[in-house]
Parts: structure tokens; C-alpha cells; sequence
């Protein structure tokens, strides 16, 4: 045992972390690392960021870039289509190209375009839940039936992507989110440069055809300003749709099943919580972006720990999220912080264009299937998938309505 009553010390903690089990549970990891400060310097080429106010010193520190084209073309990456397409997009460029990239597209997520969206996304979630209360069998996954439904909807909507096309994609989306994991052997990208293979075709075929027909959605739109304005290329539209597609699909859909399986756990909680204040609790507990990677443009310091030129930067923003020194009783669930203002979309030049969407939709989400299934409830220990950086649920499996009603609508 060590001093904070961890069976695990903070070097174990460190090692295990990017380990299967490590990844279906970091959270005593984190704490077991808490033990050695706020910043952990690993030799001159690694340093670990996990106290709330360092990390939130670190991502507004503009000595720390992300990981863009030049370091992806040192390890190989680059040669990958993964990477070949995410060092296209604004979350993995710097400086100018960066300013470029946002300022290209950061319009269409402005949260005044977010408000108008609201009657579409709750159609889109009645639409589910209505299709769930047809559902004959007992139990469903709501990764698939709900949370990943909704996003996907709500997102083809907006480039008018058909719902079958939607529903195909799924799983490719999910397997590109697995390039953002540390990669230690390059035969680990297989998946995902797969999964990209396919989605910048897809976007490829979907830029072509709205230049050719025009329609009202936001496709046609970024392919009209492109062209017009002529300061993103077509590789880089082609990126930015792609980008657009994963972000709008993946981490809402991980944090709406996070929220449901929440307010399963919590009911008591969750009746008296307004939904808003109930998703930054569950953004703040379980982030669906539990790790961003920097690197060191130049010698500087980090809450006084000397960082080199040329060292990664490792931000554990789920870890700083559950900081003692920030949130009392960290490791609680609890809706009614004051202030509760989590990392968990980040903070800085790089802040997350979705943040506003994401949160709509969860808060949407979670409120209409519950009231769709007010006697719902938890059938299965939770199963993540193997992944850390991008956190989420493989499946949640519900029972939707009390065992007996069903029996006694058969007498
Ligand atoms: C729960 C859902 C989401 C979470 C937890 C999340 C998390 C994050 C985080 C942590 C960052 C900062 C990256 C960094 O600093 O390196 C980020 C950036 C970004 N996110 Fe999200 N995101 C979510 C949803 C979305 C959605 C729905 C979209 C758009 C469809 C989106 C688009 C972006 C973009 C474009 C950036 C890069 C901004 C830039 O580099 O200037 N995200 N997100």
C-alpha cells in the first residue's frame, strides 16, 4: 500500500496505464500517480501532465504544439492513411495552417447555429426511442440502438449523409479513433487506415457530388466556401469532412451511453438534477478525450518542472478532471459542483469547435430516452472498449422496462 492508500505504486501505475486493464479502468491509476505532483517528468523526452490547474496551464501554454505533420513524418505515421488525413485537419496542425483550418469551417458550429438545431435533434431522438418502444426483445445494447443512432443521425443530417450509408459507416468510424492511442508497433494503425481508407472516399465522392448538385447542408456549404474562398484545398475539405464526420459521431455517442449509464447507476441523482449540470458531471468523471499529446517547441517549464525542446507532453485530462486540489472528493459522482468546469474539451487555441453540439445532444439524449423508459435499468457491467484516449462503451445493455410488465401484458 502507499501513503494515499493505493495497493498500486505510481512507476506500476504508469506502466499498466496503456495496458488492456489499465484502459477499462484508469481511474486508480491516476490516483496512484497523483503521488509524484502535478507534472512527472519521465527522462528528457516524456513528461506527464495530470494536476487540473498544470494541465490547464499546459494546453494554453503556446510553447506546446500538437502533434502535426513534421512529428508524425519522424515516427512513419505519416506514410499511414490515418494520419495521412488527420495531420490535414485543424486538431493536428499549428500556427498559421491551424488559424487556416479553423477559421475555414469554425462557422458552421457556432453555438447560435447549435440552438436552431435543437427541434431536429430531439425529432431524431423521439424518432429512436419510439423505435425502441417497438423493440420485442427485453434487453438492448444503446450503444447501438441509441447513443451512436443519435449522433450518426444527427450528424447526416447536418452534410446529408443517407441513413443506410450512416448506419454502414459505423464501425469505421469507430475503428479510425484507434490511430489516436499510442501506437507502439506501426502495424497497429491496420485498423484504422482502414477505416480511413474508407471514410475519405466516402467524403471524396461527397464533395464531388454536391459540386456537381448543390443541396441545402453543410457539405454543400464547406465545398461552396472552399471553392469561393480558395484557402483550404481539396485534400484539406476532403480532411475536414472526414475530421467533422468522426468528432460529430464518436465522443458524443461515447459521452450520451456515459450519461445513460449514469443516470442508471444514480437515478436518485438524476431526478434531481437538471440535465445540463448532470452531463458536466459525467464529462467531468468519465471524459470521453481522456489524454492529448503535446510536444515541447522550445525548453520551457511546466508548473516549475523543466520540460526540453522536443519532449511529448502527455496532458491526462481525465486525471486533472478528478484533481483533489480542484474538486472535493474527486472520485464521487456528484451534479451539483460549484464550479464544475472540466478539461474534457480541452481549453486554448485548440478549445472543441463540437463542445456546444455534444452537449445538446446529451442533454437531449439522456432526457428523451428516460422519459421513453422511465423503469429502465442496467443489465450488464459496463464494457469499454480497448482504448484510452478515445474512452468509451463498447455496448451498454438495458433491461427497457420493469421484468414483469411484459408477463403480465401476455395474461
Ligand atoms: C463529447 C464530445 C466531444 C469531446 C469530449 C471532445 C473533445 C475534444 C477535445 C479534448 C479537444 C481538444 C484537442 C486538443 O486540444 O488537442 C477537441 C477539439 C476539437 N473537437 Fe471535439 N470533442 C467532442 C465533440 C466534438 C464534435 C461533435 C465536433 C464537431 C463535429 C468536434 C470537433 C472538434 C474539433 C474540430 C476540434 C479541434 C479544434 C482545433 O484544433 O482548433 N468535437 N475536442
Amino acid at each position: 500500500m502507499t501513503a494515499t492508500g493505493n495497493a498500486i505504486g505510481p512507476s506500476e501505475a504508469l506502466g499498466t496505464l496503456f495496458t488492456p486493464a489499465g484502459k477499462r479502468n484508469p481511474y486508480p491509476l491516476y490516483e496512484a500517480l497523483r503521488e509524484l505532483g502535478p507534472v512527472v517528468r519521465l527522462g528528457p523526452k516524456l513528461v506527464f501532465v495530470q494536476g487540473h490547474d498544470a494541465c490547464a496551464a499546459a494546453l494554453r501554454e503556446p510553447g506546446l504544439l500538437v502533434t502535426d505533420a513534421s512529428v508524425h513524418r519522424k515516427t512513419g505515421m505519416i506514410e499511414h492513411s490515418s494520419w495521412q488525413c488527420f495531420t490535414k485537419i485543424m486538431m493536428f496542425s499549428n500556427g498559421t495552417d491551424h488559424d487556416r483550418l479553423r477559421n475555414f469551417s469554425r462557422w458552421a458550429y457556432h453555438p447560435q447555429s447549435i440552438t436552431g438545431l435543437r427541434p431536429m435533434i430531439e425529432d431524431k431522438a423521439k424518432e429512436l426511442a419510439e423505435r425502441l418502444v417497438t423493440c420485442d426483445s427485453a434487453t438492448v445494447d444503446l450503444v447501438e440502438g441509441f447513443s451512436s443512432r443519435l449522433t450518426l443521425a444527427v450528424t447526416g443530417e447536418l452534410y446529408g449523409i443517407p441513413v443506410a450509408d450512416q448506419l454502414a459507416l459505423r464501425s469505421t468510424i469507430t475503428d479510425t479513433t484507434t490511430a489516436f492511442e499510442p501506437i507502439f508497433d506501426l502495424a497497429e494503425l491496420a485498423d484504422g487506415d482502414a477505416g480511413m481508407d474508407v471514410l475519405v472516399g466516402y467524403m471524396t465522392d461527397l464533395v464531388a457530388s454536391r459540386r456537381r448538385e448543390p443541396r441545402d447542408d453543410l457539405a454543400t456549404r464547406m465545398v461552396h466556401e472552399a471553392d469561393a474562398a480558395g484557402t483550404v484545398t481539396n485534400d484539406e475539405l476532403v480532411a475536414g469532412l472526414v475530421m467533422f464526420l468522426i468528432a460529430g459521431v464518436q465522443s458524443p455517442s461515447d459521452l450520451i451511453a456515459g450519461a445513460i449509464r449514469m443516470a442508471l447507476r444514480k437515478p436518485a441523482q438524476f431526478q434531481a438534477t437538471d440535465a445540463e449540470a448532470f452531463v458536466t458531471e459525467v464529462l467531468r468523471f468519465d471524459a470521453p478525450s481522456q489524454v492529448l499529446t503535446r510536444v515541447a517547441e522550445r525548453d520551457l517549464t511546466l508548473d516549475g518542472v523543466p520540460v526540453k525542446a522536443g519532449a511529448r507532453v502527455m496532458l491526462l485530462l481525465a486525471a486533472a478532471n478528478r484533481d483533489p486540489s480542484r474538486y472535493d472528493e474527486p472520485d464521487v459522482f456528484r451534479p451539483h459542483r460549484t464550479p464544475n468546469r472540466p478539461l474534457s474539451f480541452g481549453l486554448g487555441m485548440h478549445y472543441c469547435l463540437g463542445a456546444q453540439l455534444s452537449r445538446v445532444q446529451a442533454e437531449i439524449g439522456l432526457t428523451t430516452l428516460t422519459r421513453h423508459f422511465p423503469h429502465m435499468s442496467l443489465e450488464d457491467e459496463p464494457h469499454y472498449r480497448d482504448q484510452l484516449v478515445q474512452r468509451g462503451l463498447a455496448r451498454l445493455t438495458v433491461r427497457l422496462r420493469p421484468r414483469d410488465t411484459r408477463h403480465q401484458a401476455m395474461l
